[in-house]
């Protein structure tokens, strides 16, 4: 017997609950090491949850990226794979999905989505150049870095505060980007770079209105826009349920009105698109298509296949259109803020509002003792794993980097440590064992000590970094 009734999800919080629509077909064994066999497994990954093995990981929240379920029409769609080298009707499927969902005219087809961005950095940066954005992103700002340009950061200042409740984080500061075009002059910004949600704001989501007054900013000092979509479909559930005029229109209409008011737009199709691996870039203009055409063919591969094999482009065609299903986006969308209903009432510092893939822990207020230069986010991540076998990932100064310029750690004001739930794949049950240890970590706070790294890579450190305790 309880001493409570028990409760369901909903229940525990004030409404009936809602369930995953699908069910499970295939399942893949999970294992437990003992805390032994983990603290050896952290030693030999020098406490970079990267560099552990797979299967010494219990729940894996490393990342979203590439770890869906793909469904079984998915799966049925590989096996018509036309694995031709020119051509393949495969190609044609994705084009015509890109098209219709996203509505941008001119698809490259790209191995993933640093692939695309590398390709749209190349021909559209001149050295020398700015490219504005909401928050930098790690492989994004590094491609744009290598072509020549400097990014500077123009989301609104609510973002760096991981305690605000704007419904709008991700939103560009019009001011700050006008500020910019005036210093630096509007033929010097190579273009603005939009991303929707924010991945390092906490998966943060652009309302429409703000994208609308960034098209007509840019149209008056003829700028373009070029969209990271990776998570457009997460922030489109946003703006239905948090902007006026938005609650009766669907995730797809939401999408593809967004993405119109911009001049093309790259994902990585890991997210979003429920795939395994794969991306594109899309642009409007012919001119611009030509050169990407051009420039595949050297790094990715024929622009009818991008580095993908016909059955990628497959699954991809066929996870862009499940993707955009409203009942999909919400229970996904749904089963992220339930872990982090679960942590805010505990009282465990997250990022608020909940984003669209992942809870951030606010390292910065978890190990309140410990400076930014001890590595907060990815102490945490490593005590995570140590705890439960649960496989989190650092989101502050080592993704941060470097400035290239005066060779500084960039000091970022978001020290967060990401659970990151992969599409389809856990259940409510992962999830309550997943704040258990959040709390748990939370509870024997005092005792972290902090780490400092013995080995850095030359670029994106933190893939690769090794780290000692202190
Ligand atoms: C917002 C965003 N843009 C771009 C990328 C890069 O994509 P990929 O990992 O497929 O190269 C990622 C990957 O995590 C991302 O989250």
């Amino acid at each position: 017997m309880t001493n409570h009734p028990p409760q369901t999800m909903g229940q525990q919080f004030g409404r009936r609950s809602w369930a995953e629509p699908w069910k499970i077909k295939m399942v893949e064994p999970l294992t437990v090491i003992s805390r032994e066999e983990r603290q050896k497994a952290l030693v030999d990954a020098g406490y970079n949850t990267f560099l552990l093995r797979s299967e010494d990981v219990c729940i894996d929240l490393l990342t979203d990226s590439g770890t869906s379920a793909m469904s079984d029409r998915q799966w049925a769609g590989m096996m018509l794979g036309d694995e031709a080298y020119a051509g393949s009707r495969n190609f044609y499927h994705l084009e015509n999905a890109i098209q219709t969902y996203y509505g941008y005219r001119h698809i490259v087809p790209t191995h993933q989505g640093r692939g695309a961005e590398h390709l749209l950095s190349r021909t559209s940066i001149k050295p020398g150049q700015w490219v504005a954005g909401n928050m930098y992103f790690t492989t994004t700002r590094l491609h744009q870095e290598l072509a020549g340009a400097t990014f500077v950061d123009v989301i609104i200042d609510e973002a760096h505060d991981p305690a605000n409740l704007h419904p709008f984080k991700g939103n560009v500061d019009l001011a700050k980007l006008e500020a910019l075009v005036r210093r630096v002059g509007a033929e010097k910004v190579a273009y603005v770079s939009l991303a929707g949600t924010v991945n390092m704001a906490g998966g943060q989501p652009v309302s429409m209105a703000n994208v609308k007054a960034l098209r007509e900013l840019c149209d008056r000092y003829g700028i373009k826009i070029y969209l990271d979509a990776t998570r457009m479909v997460e922030n489109a559930l946003f703006i239905q349920e948090r902007e006026d005029g938005y609650a009766g229109r669907s995730i797809a209409e939401i999408l593809r009105e967004f993405c119109d008011y911009t001049d093309g737009g790259w994902i990585s199709a890991k997210k979003d698109s429920l795939v395994n691996i794969g991306g594109w870039l899309a642009v409007n203009d012919w001119t611009l298509f030509e050169e990407l055409r051009n420039q595949v063919v050297i790094f990715e591969g024929l622009h009818t296949y991008g580095g993908l094999a016909g059955r990628d482009m497959e699954a991809m065609a066929i996870g862009i259109v499940e993707s955009v299903q409203d009942d999909h986006v919400r229970s996904r969308v749904g089963q992220v803020r339930y872990l982090g209903e679960l942590l805010t009432d505990w009282g465990i510092p997250i990022v608020q509002p909940v984003g669209g893939h992942a809870i951030f822990l606010d390292a910065r207020r978890f190990y309140a003792h410990l400076p930014q230069d001890r590595f907060p986010a990815q102490t945490l991540a490593a005590e995570l794993y140590l705890d439960s076998g649960i496989r989190s990932m650092e989101r502050g100064i080592v993704s941060a980097g470097r400035d290239a310029k005066t060779g500084d750690h960039y000091y970022p004001k978001l020290e967060l440590t990401r659970l990151t739930i992969p599409r389809r794949v856990y259940t409510q049950a992962h999830m309550d064992v997943t704040a258990e240890a959040v709390k748990a970590v939370f509870d024997a706070r005092e005792q972290a000590r902090g780490l400092k790294m013995v080995y850095e890579p030359k670029y994106l450190r933190f893939f690769q970094a090794r780290f000692e305790p202190l």
